[in-house]
């Protein structure tokens, strides 16, 4: 997979998506800039395969960055694998007032031998007295049940390639996370106007949360082929939800 030495940027109306390294962007982020970091960093067990997956996370300096680049009213929101889940837990304990677990259930997950299969990936939200949670979502669960992401919305590999693939390898991004899943998050744990930074963006499946619901973003991902099929989908015009949302407002418009 390509990347390409330096940054790329792609401003896009209400945010920026970057082909970036989260290291690097991270550490040169300004002090108590951003009103959330709703984050889903590698698990460090190899997804399919894929290279970035397996390298170890400095999980210390993202937890220290984390908190000093939120504002103290802000959250922070990390998806962990069961490994991490404990290291992420006492980094982040280290800088926040409260720590909770959060689990997504996926109703359809992929089967796996002998074993329980996994359908619970845990994350954990870090915040203080003062953070922000939306008034509205009062009473909202830390749980959250969906489908694996797909239909139309699953990004898939360019036809080409996908001919010479079997059934699980063509999606474009092992892991890319359910629209509604990122939505859920944005609306509880920012308003709209917030500036919310993802540094481990994939396909940026939080940055389109974020513009669907009138959030300020950066995204950051360092592999230009997630990069580019991201800003693709944040620029498509006639996504299905988008004119989903049009109708909707016409129909209240509308006498
Ligand atoms: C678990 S995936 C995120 C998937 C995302 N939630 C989505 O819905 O598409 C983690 C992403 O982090 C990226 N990544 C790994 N190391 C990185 C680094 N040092 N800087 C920036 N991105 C990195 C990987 O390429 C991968 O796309």
């Amino acid at each position: 997979m390509k990347h390409l030495p330096g940054v790329l940027f792609s401003p896009v109306s209400g945010g920026i998506l970057s082909c970036h390294d989260a290291y690097h962007f991270i550490s040169s982020a300004a002090t108590h800039w951003a009103d959330a970091i709703i984050t889903d960093p590698p698990y460090e067990i190899g997804v399919a395969g894929e290279s970035w997956d397996q390298v170890e996370l400095n999980i210390p300096f993202f937890a220290y960055h984390f908190h000093r680049t939120v504002k103290p009213t802000g959250n922070v929101f990390v998806f962990c694998s069961d490994r991490q889940f404990g290291r992420w837990y006492d980094c982040l304990n280290e800088y926040f007032d409260n720590i909770t677990k959060f689990a997504w259930h996926s109703t359809n997950p992929l089967p796996r031998g002998k074993r329980f299969i996994s359908s619970i990936e845990f994350a954990l939200h870090a915040f203080n007295a003062e953070s922000y949670f939306n008034p509205d979502k009062k009473g909202a669960h830390n749980f959250f049940e969906s489908g694996r992401t797909g239909g139309s919305e699953r990004l898939m590999k360019p036809e080409a390639e996908r001919a010479k693939l079997n059934k699980g390898q063509k999606s474009l991004h092992p892991t890319q996370k359910p629209l509604s899943l990122m939505k859920y998050l944005v609306e509880c744990l920012t308003t709209p106007g917030d500036f919310v930074i993802d540094p481990f963006s994939g396909v940026f499946s939080t940055a389109v949360a974020c513009k669907e619901l009138g959030r300020d973003y950066w995204g950051t991902e360092y592999y230009l082929e997630y990069w580019d099929a991201g800003r693709e989908r944040i620029n498509a015009p006639h996504r299905k939800s988008q004119k989903n949302e049009l109708k909707k407002a016409r129909t209240i418009s509308e006498p």
